[in-house]
Formats: C-alpha cells, structure tokens, sequence
C-alpha cells in the first residue's frame, strides 16, 4: 500500500543533477515541500543554481513574478544526508544511471522512509523491476520518467515494474499530473516507450552525418522541417549529453541486439570528452 495523494506533501528527491533539480523545482512550483538530496555540498549547490536559472528564465517570459520564483526556492531543502528524506511521503530518485548506484540508493531509501511511501525512478533506461529488487517493498517502486528540459516537458512517462502495485502506478500518474504533465505507461521493457524509440532515431541521425548523407545542419533542418520536431537529432544528442544517449543506447544494444548498436561517432566522441553542451562541444559549439 502506498499514501493517496492528498497524504502526500513532502517529496524527497535524490540527485540534484539536471534531472533531479529540474523535479525539485517542478514539485516546489506546484506547493510541495521538497527535500533535494545529493552526496557532496557541491552538487546540491549547482542544483540550487540551475532552478535559480530555470525560474529566471521562467520570470523573464512572465510565467511566474519573482516572488513566486523565490518561494519556490524557499520550498527546496538542500541537504547530503539520506536521513533527511525521513518523513517525506513521495520520494524520486535521479542518480547517475548506473545499477549498482542506483540500487544502494533504494536499498537505503527502502529504511529511510516509512513503509507506505512510494519511490519512483527516473532512470531512462534500466530495468524498473531490477532497481525495486534492491528493496524488501518492490511493490512501492515505479519508474517515474522525466523528460529534459523537466520544467519545461510536458509528459512524464510511468514505467510500470514486475511488483509495482495497482495503488504505486496510480499514484505516480496522479502525482505527476498534479505537476501539471500528462503522463502515459509503458510496460518495464528496455527504453520503455521513448528511449526506445528516440535513441535509435539519435543514432541513426549521428550515422548519416559520418555517412556524408548531409551536414549536420541539414540532417538537424531535415527532421526539424520535415517531421515538425523542435530539435533534430544531433542537436537533441547534444541538449541531452552524448554520454547519456551512449550509455541508454547500450543498455538498449545489450538488451536488444544489433538494431540498437550505439554509432561509431557517438562512441568517439564520448571518448574524446565532447558530450554536448554540458562540456560547451559536441556537435555544435556552444558558448
Ligand atoms: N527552464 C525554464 N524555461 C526553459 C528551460 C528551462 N530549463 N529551457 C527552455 N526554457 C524556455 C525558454 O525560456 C523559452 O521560453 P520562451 O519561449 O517564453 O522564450 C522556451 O522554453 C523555449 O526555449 P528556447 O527559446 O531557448 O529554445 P527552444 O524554443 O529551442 O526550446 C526546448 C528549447 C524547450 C528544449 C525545445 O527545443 C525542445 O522541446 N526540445 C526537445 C527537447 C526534448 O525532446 N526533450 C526530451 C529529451 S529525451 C529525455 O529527456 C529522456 C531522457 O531519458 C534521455
């Protein structure tokens, strides 16, 4: 059993990265109070500093006064330790996406929190039911997947476990529509319904520009205009960080065979430490 959603008032979030930031300020924008948690000051301070951004960039186009941009911030709690998340009643993680990390993470959350709490993952790629397995509840655990930019993404994708409960299912659909998203399922296969999908698409975009089928302006041009998307496939690779479209893409190629092989460039470049605009190159320059 897990809390309805009226019980629901603190939301724990683990991982103040671009993801788990992006949750903090989206829960903290619709009145819930939040506890953001990561390992080291630093990076809690950096999620601090990408909502401040986030909310800026939100007064500027008059979405939000100022004022609201600071209670926002007010609402977020920034902390490095796990107990803080005690008496939340939602928590999201938004670690880096790896098992193993991920699986202490809920290994620790499953005691920290009461047994009635729901934990939700956000990973893009990994197996839902394997993360929940790490826990003794593995019918409290879903994946409740975020789309990048999070306050600005509309939808919110619910991956649903082997043990995820009827109850854990609804009430991630219930708690990210009152985010103001709209949600849809998909069942705990490899990539579920977007990565799945959209990696194969970003590879195959990388291909065609090593291939010389275009520039990579034209391929970006092409789909853009061509199937009325905001961002082509390179440019979407380098919004995301090429080091997570390598890692999903080989989950998927590990899970899916040979239709999911990651592109030769992609590799290259996560070699040589372009990863998008995180690192200021990829496959554009960015300043
Ligand atoms: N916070 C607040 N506002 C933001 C923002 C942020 N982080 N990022 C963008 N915005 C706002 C801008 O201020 C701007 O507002 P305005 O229209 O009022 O001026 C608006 O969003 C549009 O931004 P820009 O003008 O900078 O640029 P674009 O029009 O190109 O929009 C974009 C940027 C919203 C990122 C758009 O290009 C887009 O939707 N791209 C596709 C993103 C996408 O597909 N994301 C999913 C990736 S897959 C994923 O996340 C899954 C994971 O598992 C890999």
């Amino acid at each position: 059993m897990v809390r309805e959603l009226d019980a629901v008032e603190r939301i724990g979030v683990v991982g103040a990265g671009t993801m788990g930031s992006g949750i903090a300020q989206v829960a903290a924008t619709s009145g819930y109070d939040v506890v953001m948690r990561d390992v080291e000051e630093a990076f809690v301070e950096s999620g601090f500093e990408s909502i401040e951004n986030s909310l800026g960039r939100l007064v500027d186009r008059g979405s939000i006064d100022e004022e609201e941009a600071d209670a926002v911030v007010d609402r977020i709690e920034g902390t490095t330790d796990l107990a803080a998340l005690s008496d939340c009643d939602l928590v999201v993680e938004a670690v880096v996406e790896d098992m193993d990390v991920k699986q202490d993470v809920f290994a620790d959350l499953d005691g920290a929190v009461d047994r009635d709490v729901l934990l939700g993952t956000n990973t893009s790629t990994l197996s839902v039911t394997t993360i929940a397995s790490a826990t003794d509840h593995p019918d409290r655990v879903v994946g409740l997947h975020f789309m990048n930019p999070v306050p600005v993404m509309e939808g919110v994708e619910v991956v649903v476990g082997e043990k995820s409960s009827d109850g854990a299912v609804e009430l991630a659909h219930a708690f990210a529509e009152d985010l103001g998203k709209e949600t849809w399922e998909a069942d705990d296969k490899p990539g579920f319904v977007t990565n799945r999908i959209l990696m194969p698409w970003i590879n195959e975009g990388i291909r065609a520009f090593d291939e010389g089928v275009a520039t990579k302006a034209d391929i970006d041009r092409g789909m853009k205009l061509g199937t009325n998307v905001p961002m082509g496939p390179l440019e979407l690779a380098d919004h995301v960080g090429l080091d997570v479209c390598l890692h999903a893409s080989e989950t998927l190629h590990e899970e899916l065979g040979d239709r999911y092989k990651p592109a030769y460039l992609l590799k290259r470049k996560v070699d040589a430490g372009d990863l998008g605009k995180k690192t200021g190159t990829g496959f554009y320059e960015y300043d």
